[in-house]
């Protein structure tokens, strides 16, 4: 199976995908080639660790408890049978196991050969056996943004989260960070299970009342032997961050306030996470060198936090593309997290804006992309002829009054390894494409005098400035075309920087999905729409590890950093979500997840279209729902709710065999016999509708529950752009609640009058009074 990076960009990202392969820079995997995956698929007979996935139940009675029967399939491997083949010879590995799972998943891992993983299929009671994989990790400004108040609304009525646990899969945590403060925060709550472990330059003592776990997962990497990396990496045996993504992202989610917090003076302010009084727990299974975060470790990790009650998991990691449920154990883990009550929210990957990029996408898992903030770093430079060109930047060392003219060059496409020292040398360089954060650092290496960076090709656009250590300018192409015109006009281009530090909130258009951000449809299932939901994920300031490379050669460190992926658009949800789990105790994961989408803003900040990094607009396979809304998510009216048997029928409905129902603790017999409308019949919050080979009419329920106190009448309004295309109709298109948890259902017709193959349109069905709104995104698309 081929696994993904689905990291955060630092502003370095590309330097960070040298470093721990854990900011990874989507466009990356196509492009870049000096990272290989360690091959462990090579030939039939390796060994390897595999996650042997058992069923509960079928433990054989002669066998006390779940540790010794593992014991005896390991066992029954090593016993020679001579009557068997002699072709291969396996025994050089020791049949250890590595883990045992006993609350997200039953089973154990171990390393095997294929033909022993083979043969441990077949023994009873084993319902799956899956080759470990390798998964990759994919604020101050934030709440403002999203609209969350101090004073009124859901951070008051929630408490600020502070009953709420949020568990962390990620690369650990820097405990000492300012964010993870306790000041004020009342005891732990006394559900709690979890546990401090102790390791390298890491003590229980260094838990606190908001920091309340922390715990490490490293034997599947291990076992894998991906710790080496060459002996370049550092990392602690522990919970500790040697990376920085697991600090920013628990920050992000549910950071103390930090007042006065900066990246080098821009995004000034005070940093608090989404949930400023929840509480973390960070389980750490993504390792630096080739490590990432192998599914031996993350499962572990989430088995682990399950055991230990948390109550929401949030997850900035995955594969490089979407795999069928039976055989993803994020998603079979994610199920039974779900099962408990876990919310599970989850990164989209950093693929796009290739169609069908999108990850993480069973429908039981919250998966969120990335948009812009509201805020900007603007700077200028000068030409010659007086043109003053507006861009971005995150370079801090000038003064605009100390810069002077220098020549102006221009290559068409930049690498480092592209860089003729002669040609740059005291210049100014225009990078009409560029590759890798490293350009920048080649260019200072050999005494150019700036950079100016005007790419979209590369996966990061120009609303993503990347903190080069050199004066550096991000432009768009509109300025791009400016510099050339005026390059083409003097046989003596120069320019001058005029770098001033600036952070500017409020000025521009926002949110903007992210070029990076990875697009539906869904591959796995087309008639469940993802992502579901945008949050902020660009030049996103949180903490930071303070020993950890800011981005990859360079010396300096800070405590927090500015960095940009979908990794950093998950916690954001992660802790609007901890927020309502506070406010409505009582609410299903699935309820929290429809109060989040119905009431997203699917409009930007200037009331127009949500755009993308070329200007275009954008649709819900981009944004789902639209930008997470907290205060408006608080009091949505309505939900779709939806719990296990409603998941084990959409399994129903894709036809599972017994086998696949297995692995997630069902079977034929529990499929509902009502499962009729297929998929897309599920109680999803979003529809996703298909048309074509033959199919020209579809037809989905979906039934609502009341959540508001008082009696409310709602009526159906369908926004549909195309009338011409597609016909809906919503039945009944009235509906009268009288009481809490009152449940109303209703049908929808689509009818294609058009066979456009390739093609999709949107539009929304909104259930509304004068109170409410209950919002749902409608794509169609043809076969
Ligand atoms: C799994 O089986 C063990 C031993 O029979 C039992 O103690 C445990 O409660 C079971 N777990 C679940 C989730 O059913
Ligand atoms: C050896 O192989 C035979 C035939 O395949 C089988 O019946 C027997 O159970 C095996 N014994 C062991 C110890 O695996
Ligand atoms: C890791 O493996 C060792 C044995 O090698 C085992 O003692 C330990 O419990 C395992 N760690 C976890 C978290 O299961
Ligand atoms: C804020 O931070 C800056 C730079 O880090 C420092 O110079 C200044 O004194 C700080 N202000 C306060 C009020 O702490
Ligand atoms: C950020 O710093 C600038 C310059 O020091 C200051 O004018 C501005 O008020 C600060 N912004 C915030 C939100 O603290
Ligand atoms: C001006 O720039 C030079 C490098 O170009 C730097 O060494 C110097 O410190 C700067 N001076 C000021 C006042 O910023
Ligand atoms: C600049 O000149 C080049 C080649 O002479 C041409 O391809 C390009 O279109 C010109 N650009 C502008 C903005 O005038
Ligand atoms: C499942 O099987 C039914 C009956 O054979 C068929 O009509 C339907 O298209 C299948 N669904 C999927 C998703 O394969
Ligand atoms: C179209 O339908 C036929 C028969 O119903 C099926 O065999 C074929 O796979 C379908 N094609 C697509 C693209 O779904």
């Amino acid at each position: 199976m081929q696994t993904m990076p689905m990291a955060c960009f630092s502003t370095a990202l590309f330097m960070s995908f040298l470093t721990f392969a854990l900011f990874l820079q989507p466009l990356l995997s196509l492009s870049h080639v000096t990272h290989p995956q360690p091959d462990i698929t090579t030939s039939g007979t390796a060994a390897t660790t595999y996650i042997i996935h058992t069923d509960n139940f079928s433990r054989p009675p002669h066998l006390a408890t779940q540790i010794q029967w593992y014991s005896s399939i390991l066992q029954s491997l090593s016993s020679t049978n001579t009557t068997t083949t002699t072709t291969t010879s396996v025994k050089t590995h020791s049949h250890n196991i590595i883990y045992t799972y006993d609350t997200i998943l039953h089973g154990f891992a171990a390393i095997l050969s294929s033909e022993e993983a083979e043969k441990v299929s077949e023994i009873p009671g084993v319902v799956g056996v899956y080759k470990d994989t390798i998964k990759q990790l994919h604020t101050t400004r934030s709440p403002d943004f999203l609209g969350l108040n101090h004073d009124f609304g859901l951070w008051p009525e929630s408490n600020f989260g502070e009953d709420v646990i949020i568990g962390l899969v990620d690369s650990g945590i820097w405990p000492e960070s300012e964010s993870f403060d306790d000041d004020g925060l009342p005891e732990v709550p006394s559900r709690w299970k979890g546990e401090c472990e102790s390791g390298e330059r890491f003590s229980p003592s260094l838990c606190n009342k908001k920091l309340i776990g922390a715990r490490w997962f490293l034997n599947g990497t291990r076992s894998l032997g991906l710790l080496d990396g060459g002996g370049k990496n550092k990392y602690f045996q522990s919970p500790r961050d040697d990376d920085g993504h697991g600090t920013h992202t628990s920050s992000t989610a549910a950071g103390s306030p930090v007042p006065n917090a900066s990246f080098f003076g821009f995004a000034n302010g005070t940093a608090r996470g989404m949930a400023p009084r929840a509480r973390v727990a960070m389980y750490k299974a993504c390792w630096p060198g080739d490590g990432g975060c192998p599914d031996t470790d993350i499962l572990a990790a989430m088995d682990g936090a399950a055991k230990d009650g948390v109550d929401i998991l949030s997850l900035s990691l995955g594969s490089y593309e979407a795999h069928p449920f039976d055989g993803d154990l994020l998603a079979i883990g994610a199920f039974n997290a779900v099962r408990r009550g876990i919310l599970v929210v989850c990164s989209a990957g950093n693929s796009g804006p290739f169609s069908s990029s999108v990850t993480n996408v069973a429908p039981w898992i919250t998966t969120v992309g990335a948009g812009s903030l509201d805020r900007t770093f603007p700077a200028s430079i000068t030409l010659g002829d007086g043109t003053v060109i507006i861009g971005k930047s995150l370079y801090d060392k000038i003064k605009p009054t100390n810069t002077s003219f220098r020549p102006l060059v221009y290559m068409l496409y930049c690498s480092a390894s592209s860089i003729v020292p002669r040609l740059v040398r005291g210049k100014i360089v225009l990078c009409l494409e560029a590759e890798g954060y490293d350009v920048g650092l080649k260019i200072q290496a050999v005494g150019g005098a700036g950079l100016i960076w005007s790419d979209i090709v590369f996966g990061t656009g120009w609303i993503t400035p990347m903190a080069f250590t050199l004066p550096a300018l991000t432009v768009d192409n509109l300025e791009e075309r400016k510099i050339m015109a005026y390059m083409n006009s003097t046989s003596k281009p120069k320019a001058r920087f005029g770098l001033s530090q600036r952070t500017i909130v409020g000025e521009n258009r926002a949110p903007m999905v992210a070029e990076f951000s990875s697009r539906g449809p869904n591959a796995i299932v087309p008639e469940i729409l993802k992502p579901d939901i945008l949050a902020p994920g660009i030049n996103i300031l949180a903490a930071w590890s303070p020993e950890a490379p800011l981005f990859l050669g360079i010396k300096r460190r800070g405590r927090f950093n500015i960095v940009s992926g979908t990794s950093m658009s998950c916690p954001h949800v992660a802790g609007v979500a901890a927020l309502l789990r506070q406010a409505h105790r009582e609410w299903s994961p699935a309820m929290i997840r429809s109060a989040l989408m119905t009431t997203a803003a699917v409009v930007d900040n200037q009331y127009r279209q949500i755009l993308n990094e070329n200007l275009e607009p954008e649709t819900p396979l981009a944004f789902g729902a639209g930008l997470v809304h907290p205060q408006l998510a608080r009091d949505p009216g309505l939900v779709y709710d939806a719990g296990v048997q409603d998941y084990i029928d959409l399994l129903c409905a894709m036809n599972y065999t017994e086998k696949q129902l297995r692995k997630f603790g069902a079977s034929k017999a529990d499929c509902s016999t009502f499962v009729i409308g297929g998929a897309g019949n599920l109680n999803y919050p979003s529809f996703a509708v298909i048309f074509g080979n033959g199919t020209n009419v579809k037809v989905v329920k979906r039934t609502l529950t009341k959540v508001s106190e008082l009696p409310e009448v709602y009526v159906a309004r369908v926004v549909n752009p195309r009338p011409d295309k597609v016909e809906v109709t919503v039945e009944p298109d009235r509906l009268d609640f009288k009481m809490v948890n009152e449940e109303r259902s209703y049908v929808v017709k689509f009818v294609s009058k058009v066979v456009d193959p390739g093609e999709m349109e949107y539009g929304y069905i909104i259930w509304e009074n004068d109170v409410h709104q209950v919002k749902s995104p409608v794509v169609f698309m043809w076969e």
